[in-house]
């Protein structure tokens, strides 16, 4: 079976997670574009979206599936049922590393309005500890110096994601060479820095559920 193969698996497996006549917080990434292919077979069922990053909310869009401001949303339930997305990495805790694709802060924040967060992946994510993975730091622009030393700091080699902005007007800053022995501790520490707009560290919003798709089928870790 190909990676994307498993990434399709666990994309249709996530469909069960969906509650009907609810809003779905929706990640970005390939695995996330493939869940939201599968979704549209259940637009119907439920009552709307919420989108991490714009590229999803065009592909939501494209399906015909309603997409909500996150404000809007918050105004008219308590919170969303849940959050499928998937992740660069995750370790034994069901910690992650996110934002690969420049989403994370979006990512974070409508995980943190989400009741549950269904974490989408093939088994090539799996490790033992975060960082084999460059941990991207969402930065305004003005900090880059100023958070590439604190990095540099750490033992990382800090590097800026060239050509890209966020959807935020923000910087990437991606931190090679860490090995993250306390994900929860580091995500604290990184996002205190004054510029930091946030960490791809997912311990605070770290997943409830692993769908891991293998060769055999998909792998259910709670
Ligand atoms: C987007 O910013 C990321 O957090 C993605 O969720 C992560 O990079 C996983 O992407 P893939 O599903 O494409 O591997």
């Amino acid at each position: 079976m190909t990676q994307d193969e498993m990434k399709r698996k666990v994309a249709e497996a996530a469909l069960e997670y969906v509650v009907k006549g609810s809003i779905v917080g929706v990640g970005t990434g390939s695995t996330a574009n493939m869940f939201i292919d599968a979704l549209a077979t259940m637009k119907d069922d439920i009552r709307g979206t919420v989108a991490s990053s714009e590229a999803t909310a065009k592909r939501l869009a494209g399906h015909g599936i309603p997409v909500l401001d996150l404000n809007d949303a918050l105004k008219q339930v308590a919170s969303l049922s849940v959050y499928i997305d998937g992740a660069d990495e995750f370790d034994t805790g069901k910690n992650l590393t996110k934002g690969g694709g420049g989403a994370l802060t979006r990512e974070k924040i409508v995980a943190a309005a989400s009741d549950k967060f269904i974490c989408i992946v093939d088994e090539t994510k799996r490790v033992k500890h975060l960082g084999a993975f460059p941990l991207p730091i969402e930065v305004i622009p003005m900090a880059r110096e100023l958070v590439m030393g604190i990095a540099a700091g750490l033992g990382g080699k800090p590097v800026v994601r060239e050509g890209f902005i966020t959807d935020n007007g923000n910087i990437i800053i991606d931190v090679h060479g860490l090995v993250i022995t306390d994900a929860r501790a580091l995500e604290d520490s990184l996002n205190s820095v004054p510029g930091v707009v946030t960490n791809g560290i997912f311990s605070h919003q770290g997943a409830d559920v692993v769908l891991m798709g293998t060769p055999n089928g998909v792998e259910t870790i709670h």
